[in-house]
C-alpha cells in the first residue's frame, strides 16, 4: 500500500491527507487511490503480456462506477456475476465484448439481457445451465460462445469459506465428467465452446495450487482442441492473494512466472478475473473514535462510528485488517484493545486485542487494505446509512458515492406500492 504512507507522523493517501478528507466529507468514509487501482492492473497487463491477456476486473470486489470506468478506460473487461453487476459494467460504459458472466444460478432473464448485450462468454457451470443458456440462445435465433468452468479439485489453502476449487463446493463441472459434457455439445446448437475456465478460490497467496489447477484443465483444453472446438481462452479466474498482515507479499511477476509457461504451451489467450489483487490494498476505511471503555474484566474497547455493516470481513472471516491512527506524531502510550463499532452485536468488532497507541474520542482511525469486498458487502443494518467514498488522484480528492441519508433508508418502502388479494 505505498499509496498509504505516514509522512511526519500523518496519514496521507498520495498526496492528500487523510484528516482533509474526514474534515470535508465526514466518516466513516472509504478512501480509494487511483494511483494504486492503475498501477495494479498495469502490472498484471505487462507481468502476464506473453500470454496476452484479457483482464476482466471481477466487479463484486468493488464495484463503484467511477472505478469500473476508470478500469475500462485502462483496457480492462469485466467479470460479472449478475444482472445487477451486468448493468453497472455497462452503465459505466464497459465494452460488451470484454465481459464474462460467471455464477452457479443465472436466471432466464440473466440470460437473454447478456445475449442481447453480446457479451463475450458465459462461464457454464452445470449441465443445467448449458441446457438453459442453448435453449434461450435459441429462441433468439443466436449461438452463445461459452466456457465450461471446471472444478479441477485442488484445494486453495486459503479460508474455507472462499475456497471454490474443491470437489464437495457447488462451484463448476466436476473434472472427472467433463469430457462427456464437452461430448454433449452437439446436443445444444445454440452454444460455441470457446474456453475453459476454473476459479479455485480467493485470497490465494500459496503459488502453486493456482499452477497445479491450470495443468489439469490445459489437459483437458487440448482434449476439447482434438475433438473440433476452437478454444481461444483460458480463463483461469481471480483469486491472487495480498498482504493484510504478514502473508507473503506476491507480486504479478510472482504469479505470472509460474502460470505463463503453462498456459504459453497452448496457443491459447489467458483471461483473468482479478478482484482483491486490484483494489485490495488501494483503500482505507477512515472511520472516528466515538468512545473508549473499559469492560468488567478490565479490557479496552475502542468505539468507532464504522461498524461491521460498513466493513463484515473481519466478523464473518475473521479477517485480520491492520488499524492504525491516523495521527501518529506525537508518541504516546501503547495499550491492547478492542476495535469495535457502534452495532448490537458481539461481533461488531474490526480488531480483537490490537496494540495501538492510546486513542481518544474524535480520534481518527484507518482501517487498512479494505478496498475489496467493503464497500460492495455493506448493509444498512441497524438502520445505518452507508458510507461515503472517495477517490483521490494526486493532490486533490472526489467523492464518487455520496454519503447515504436517512431519506435513502425509507425511499423504497414509501408511496404507492402494490396490495395483493390472495383467494384459495
Ligand atoms: N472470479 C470468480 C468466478 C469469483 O467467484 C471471484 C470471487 C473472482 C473472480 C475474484 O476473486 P479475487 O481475485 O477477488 O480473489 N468476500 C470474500 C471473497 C469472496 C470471493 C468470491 N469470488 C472476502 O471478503 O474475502
Amino acid at each position: 500500500m505505498e499509496q498509504f504512507a505516514y509522512k511526519n507522523g500523518h496519514l496521507v493517501c498520495e498526496n492528500v491527507a487523510a484528516s482533509k478528507i474526514a474534515d470535508k466529507v465526514g466518516t466513516p468514509t472509504y478512501v480509494y487511490s487511483r494511483d494504486a487501482l492503475v498501477s495494479r492492473l498495469r502490472d498484471l497487463k505487462k507481468a502476464f503480456a506473453p500470454v496476452k491477456p484479457l483482464i476482466c476486473y471481477s466487479i463484486k470486489a468493488c464495484s463503484n462506477q467511477n472505478i469500473i470506468k476508470l478500469m475500462a478506460r485502462e483496457g480492462s473487461g469485466f467479470d460479472v456475476v449478475s444482472g445487477g453487476e451486468l448493468y453497472r459494467a455497462l452503465q459505466a460504459g464497459a465494452k460488451p465484448g470484454k465481459i464474462v458472466f460467471a455464477g452457479v444460478g443465472k436466471t432466464d432473464k440473466e440470460i437473454r439481457d447478456a445475449i442481447k448485450t453480446g457479451i463475450l462468454m458465459f462461464n457454464v457451470e452445470s449441465e443445467a445451465e448449458l441446457a438453459r443458456i442453448s435453449a434461450v440462445a435459441c429462441r433468439m435465433k443466436k449461438v452463445a460462445d461459452i466456457a465450461f468452468r471446471i472444478n479441477p479439485d485442488v484445494d486453495p489453502k486459503t479460508h474455507r469459506y472462499m475456497s471454490t476449487g474443491k470437489k464437495e463446493t457447488k462451484f463448476g463441472i466436476d473434472l472427472a465428467r467433463a469430457e462427456q459434457v464437452v461430448d454433449s455439445l452437439s446436443d445444444h446448437p445454440g452454444v460455441a465452446l470457446r474456453g475453459i475456465h476454473m476459479h479455485i478460490g480467493s485470497q490465494i497467496t500459496d503459488l502453486k495450487p493456482h499452477a497445479k489447477a491450470l495443468r489439469k484443465i490445459v489437459r483437458l483444453v487440448e482434449k476439447c482442441k482434438s475433438m473440433g472446438h476452437d478454444i481461444k481462452y483460458i480463463n483461469m479466474g481471480g483469486g491472487f492473494g495480498i498482504t493484510y498482515k504478514n502473508e507473503p507479499s506476491r507480486t504479478a511477476k510472482d504469479f505470472a512466472r509460474q502460470i505463463v509457461p503453462i498456459v504459453r504451451k497452448t496457443g491459447c489467450r489467458l483471461l483473468m478475473e482479478p478482484g482483491r489483487f486490484i483494489v485490495g490494498n488501494s483503500a482505507i476505511l477512515l472511520t472516528k473514535v466515538v468512545y473508549t471503555k473499559k469492560a468488567g474484566d478490565g479490557r479496552s474497547f475502542v468505539i468507532c462510528d464504522a461498524a461491521m455493516n460498513d466493513l463484515i470481513r473481519p466478523t464473518l472471516y475473521e479477517a485480520y485488517h491492520h488499524i492504525w491512527p491516523v495521527d501518529s506524531s506525537n508518541s504516546k502510550p501503547e495499550i491492547l484493545a478492542d476495535i469495535v463499532g457502534p452495532i448490537c452485536e458481539t461481533g461488531d468488532f474490526f480488531g480483537k486485542e490490537r496494540q495501538i497507541p492510546v486513542v481518544d474520542k474524535d480520534d481518527l482511525l484507518a482501517i487498512f487494505s479494505a478496498g475489496a469486498y467493503g464497500m460492495t458487502m455493506s448493509s444498512n443494518y441497524n438502520s445505518r446509512p452507508r458510507p461515503c467514498e472517495v477517490l483521490v488522484s494526486g493532490s486533490t480528492f472526489q467523492v464518487i458515492r455520496r454519503r447515504e441519508t436517512y431519506a435513502d433508508l425509507i425511499a423504497k418502502e414509501k408511496g404507492r406500492l402494490p396490495t395483493y388479494k390472495s383467494y384459495r
